[in-house]
């Protein structure tokens, strides 16, 4: 399994990770993106989520393996 986190001092809002992940991401009012659901969130590997993190060019988006 894997912990997302989406890192508030890198990210500038670019929202690749949103297109890949609509159901996982949300923006506060100033744009900038965060884990819709618990921090904890702990997710399967998968080809979207990949994709988020390559895209994410702040390097802001990260998975870890727990
Ligand atoms: Fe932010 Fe990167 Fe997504 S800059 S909005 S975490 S693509």
């Amino acid at each position: 399994m894997y912990r997302i986190r989406i890192d508030s001092r890198r990210c500038q809002g670019h929202a690749r990770c949103l297109a890949f992940l609509p159901e996982t991401v949300d923006f506060d009012d100033e744009g900038y993106a965060h884990v819709s659901r618990a921090k904890s969130l702990r997710v399967e590997m998968t080809d979207a989520l990949r994709q988020a993190v390559a895209n994410c060019p702040e390097r802001a988006f990260q998975v870890t393996e727990e």
